[in-house]
């Protein structure tokens, strides 16, 4: 809660040049593997310090891909369609243990997924990100733009076990509680220790025309394919690291039930709808993954309508 508004507000200006991205349309968006452990731990890999990274061509590139990473959406607008950073969710510049760090994320690569049933490059990987968490175009596999985060994650891995699960890989998700998840509560949880930040509606807070608290639903959210609409991927994401600076101080129960009222809320449509079907697409695409309420009718209202 100590980070100032500046913190968040800086935005480093350059510009690039990238080649211009295909829509790439991707079926997968399946769940990591489970990794050794969710507890949080004192010993997790340890990323080099920014001061070790050389002055010469590769310390640039590196640099690139990580202001790249904070600031995508200013400095990649035209692969970005919603206000988020890649590091919005992939806290501490994608450093932070528990959520789905660079470090812990890069040597897995490349990786098997079932469900395109083929194996997946790094670049692919983060593709997927473009298309769903920041609903985008994703940049092509030889872009500037991949280049310069492949060389960040690259960097941030040195040193890291290649091809082994890193404790602190993915969000760490807790178990369903018994019982399953109450939006009511969610919706309490959410008033009390979120609605400080993320606003009311969960719309997000700016200063100018830059978010400082990013958008949780709407239109400017992360999208219906993207895996933080998975209520347990969120759930592990909040319960680790949210509210900022104050991750692990909510329960198992706490987290998931805030997670199910945050993606209970419109957002921008999977972009994998098939001929406008959301029945068919919730078959196709959300039935075996995770826990989600894309599709389903609540309290009389078809969830998954999205929002433009
Ligand atoms: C002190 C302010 C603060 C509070 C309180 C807070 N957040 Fe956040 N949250 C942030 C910031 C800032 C980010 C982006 C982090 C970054 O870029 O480093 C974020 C990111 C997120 C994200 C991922 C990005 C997105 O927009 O989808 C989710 C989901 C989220 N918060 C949910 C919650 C939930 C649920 C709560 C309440 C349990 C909560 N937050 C409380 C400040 C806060
Ligand atoms: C709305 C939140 C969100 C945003 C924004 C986001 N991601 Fe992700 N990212 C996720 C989720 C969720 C996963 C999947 C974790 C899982 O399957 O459990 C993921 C996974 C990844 C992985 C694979 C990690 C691993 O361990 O295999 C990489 C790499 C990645 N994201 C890169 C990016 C990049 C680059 C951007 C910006 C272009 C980005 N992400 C933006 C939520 C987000």
């Amino acid at each position: 809660m100590k980070r100032s508004i500046i913190e968040f507000a800086v935005l480093l200006l350059w510009a690039m040049n990238a080649s211009a991205g295909t829509v790439i349309k991707m079926d997968d968006q399946s769940q990591l593997p489970k990794v050794p452990s969710s507890k949080p731990l004192n010993n997790y890999f340890k990323p080099p310090l920014a001061s070790e990274l050389p002055n010469n061509a590769y310390g640039e590139l590196v640099r690139k891909g990580e202001a790249l990473f904070v600031n995508t959406k200013v400095l990649a607008p035209q692969y970005v369609g919603n206000q988020l950073n890649c590091a919005n969710c992939h806290l501490d510049r994608g450093r932070k243990a528990l959520s789905a760090p660079l470090w812990a994320g890069y040597p897995m690569y490349p990786a098997y997924r079932k469900k395109n049933n083929k194996v997946n490059t790094y670049a692919e990987r983060m593709q997927g990100c473009f298309q769903f968490s920041m609903n985008g175009t994703p940049p092509a596999a030889d872009s500037e733009v991949l280049n310069a985060l492949t060389a960040y994650s690259y960097w941030l891995s040195t040193g890291a076990p290649i091809g082994q699960a890193q404790a602190g890989r993915g969000f760490g998700e807790p178990e369903q509680p018994a019982g399953g998840y109450n939006t009511a509560n969610g919706k309490k949880v959410f008033e009390s220790r979120c609605i400080i930040c993320h606003g009311e509606n969960g719309a997000g807070q700016k200063v100018g025309a830059s978010y400082i608290f990013p958008p949780l639903w709407g239109k400017d959210s992360y999208n219906w394919g993207a895996g933080m609409h998975r209520i347990n991927t969120a759930a592990g994401f909040i319960k680790h690291n949210m509210p900022l600076g104050e991750g692990e101080s909510l329960s198992d129960k706490e987290a998931w039930d805030v997670a199910a009222y945050v993606n209970m809320h419109e957002r921008p449509q999977d972009p994998r709808l098939i001929n406008g079907d959301i029945e068919l697409t919730r078959k196709k695409y959300h039935e075996g993954d995770g826990v989600n309420l894309y599709g389903v009718t609540v309290d009389g209202v078809l969830i998954g309508q999205g929002i433009k």
